[in-house]
């Protein structure tokens, strides 16, 4: 049969929030998920996963409010193939203006016998009925066979059939275990489309793992061979070694259309502020060599690419550092500014304030900024906001001041007041350094027994007076949250990291990792 033409839309399934979260210590709060989701529509994603709604009442709860607050990308939750899950996740996603159910059986020899203890035939009429159920909720369902990749085809292609004839829209074939190379993957594909009845009736999808480091290449592989979804994560985030990274999937369709004959709807202008958020609000940092969004992605070393680049852009340049968001420090404010400079260029920069209060509460951070730092550049900025939203009104503990005295040979020493529900409390400790001995006075006030598991500072812009943004992660007694804090002084910084994940410590809303 010659290859059927597809169609040129490639569909962005952006799942950070479902499998993104299942990595280890990058679990969010619902107010966390909502910025991202936020994000994620503004980079022009078609389908947010934003979690796993039968996994915990605070996964239903962030998903029903990211359905209730995203109008532009379909919200959809992931759902086992059984009815507590399905109607879970059907009762989550029901404020959504477009909504979808994403249930999932695996259909691997070893997964059915060794993990479900089910016959194929079994397997088969749990997919059914998943679907079936899920149609009661929405017309936008999706069909996932986990761990495709060893599963058998002529099983593969009986229960995706099954499972079209039932009315599902979307069929994912997931390489659950990273296990495959891209020429089998894409061959993998090819031959579902051409086999599986009524293949042309629903759109076939993508759903890959990095632990080989094949991920996005596999992807590609099933793009080239008539999948038009790909299920992605900002970062290539994830369980385990991670998901295939969309930015690169994004960027590789985009830049090599010759090849791939199709083109996705993502503004890619917002996938270095994607990028961003999603390692400051998870604390994992972007390796500098990533492709993409690595700080070195776009910047030449050696002397003969420079001059190249300087004689003509295109020598040894196949994207433009500005199609994907960075904005090469450019200069946007400074200490004059007022506030309708600072709201027009948030609103050039897509970030949108949601109210007068948090648009006076970013411009008063502002103006403390340009006090310390004669240039505001748009990281800056976007930093700023992203803090700002990370305060709360209602957080028990709040920084009032901080003192540090670090001298060769001598013990550093740090002094710091907090308060605490509006009281003042203080103490003095010493430390391996400043803010080792501010960590120490802080938790010699608050007794929070936490473990620090990750202490992480991240220069947002160039030069000396940068400010330095700090993400801290701490576990107590499993419950795992992640602090951020931004400064000129990397001290302050990280003190108000550490405050901010003790925030959350102590904050009503339950963090548990939403799959355990
Ligand atoms: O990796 C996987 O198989 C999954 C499915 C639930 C799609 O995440
Ligand atoms: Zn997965």
């Amino acid at each position: 049969m010659p290859p059927r033409t597809q169609p040129d839309r490639l569909i962005i399934f952006d799942t950070t929030l479902r499998d993104g979260e299942q990595s280890p210590g990058a679990a969010m709060t619902k107010d966390e998920k909502i910025r991202i989701a936020r994000q994620l529509e503004r980079l022009g994603v078609d389908v947010i996963e934003a979690g796993f709604a039968a996994a915990s009442p605070g996964d239903a709860e962030a998903i029903r409010a990211i359905a209730g607050t995203i109008t532009q990308s379909t919200v959809c939750s992931l759902a086992r193939a059984s009815e507590r899950d399905v109607r879970a996740a059907g009762e989550a996603i029901r404020p959504a203006a477009s909504g979808r159910i994403h249930t999932f059986i695996a259909t691997s020899p070893i997964h059915m016998e060794k993990k479900l203890r089910m016959q194929p035939d079994q397997v088969v009429e749990a997919a059914v009925k998943a679907v079936k159920m899920a149609l009661e909720y929405t017309d936008d369902v999706e069909f996932s066979a986990e761990d495709a990749v060893r599963s058998e085809l002529d099983f593969l292609c009986r229960v995706f059939d099954a499972v079209i004839q039932a009315g599902a829209k979307t069929l994912n074939v997931p390489d659950t275990v990273g296990y495959s190379v891209p020429a089998q993957w894409g061959e993998r594909m090819r031959q579902l489309i051409e086999r599986v009845p009524n293949s042309d009736k629903v759109v076939w999808s993508t759903h890959c793992h990095n632990d080989l480091g094949m991920a996005v290449a596999n992807s590609l592989a099933a793009v080239m061979n008539g999948a038009r979804q790909v299920e992605c994560t900002i970062n290539g985030l994830g369980e385990r070694a991670g998901n295939a990274s969309l930015e690169e999937i994004v960027m590789a369709v985009k830049t090599r259309r010759d090849v791939f004959g199709c083109d996705s709807r993502i503004d890619t202008t917002q996938i270095v502020p994607s990028s961003r958020l999603v390692s400051q609000i998870t604390g994992y940092p972007v390796q500098p060599n990533k492709a993409i969004v690595g700080a070195n992605a776009f910047s030449h070393e050696s002397g003969i690419h420079q001059d190249g680049v300087l004689k003509h852009r295109e020598t040894y340049e196949i994207m433009r550092a500005e199609d994907v968001g960075w904005s090469h420090n450019k200069l946007t404010l400074g200490k004059l500014s007022g506030r309708n400079a600072f709201r027009t260029r948030l609103q050039e920069l897509g970030i949108v304030l949601d109210s007068e209060e948090a648009l006076n509460a970013a411009f008063a951070r502002f103006k403390e900024l340009a006090d310390k730092k004669r240039e505001i550049f748009d990281e800056d900025l976007q930093a700023l906001v992203s803090v700002d939203a990370n305060l709360d009104a209602c957080d028990r503990f709040k920084l009032v001041s901080l003192k540090v005295c670090s001298e060769t040979g001598e013990t550093p020493h740090a002094h710091v007041v907090l308060s605490d529900g509006g009281n003042e409390i203080r103490a003095d400790e010493f430390g391996g350094g400043p803010v080792d001995a501010s960590f120490r006075a802080i938790e010699k006030m608050v007794g929070s027994g936490a473990t620090l598991l990750l202490y992480s500072v991240n220069n947002i812009t160039t030069g000396t007076d940068a400010q330095g943004e700090v993400t801290v992660r701490l576990n107590r007694e499993g419950r795992i949250v992640n602090g951020q804090g931004a400064d000129t002084d990397i001290v302050i910084a990280s003190a108000k990291a550490y405050l901010n994940a003790l925030n959350k410590l102590y904050g009503a809303e339950e963090r548990a990792h939403p799959q355990v």
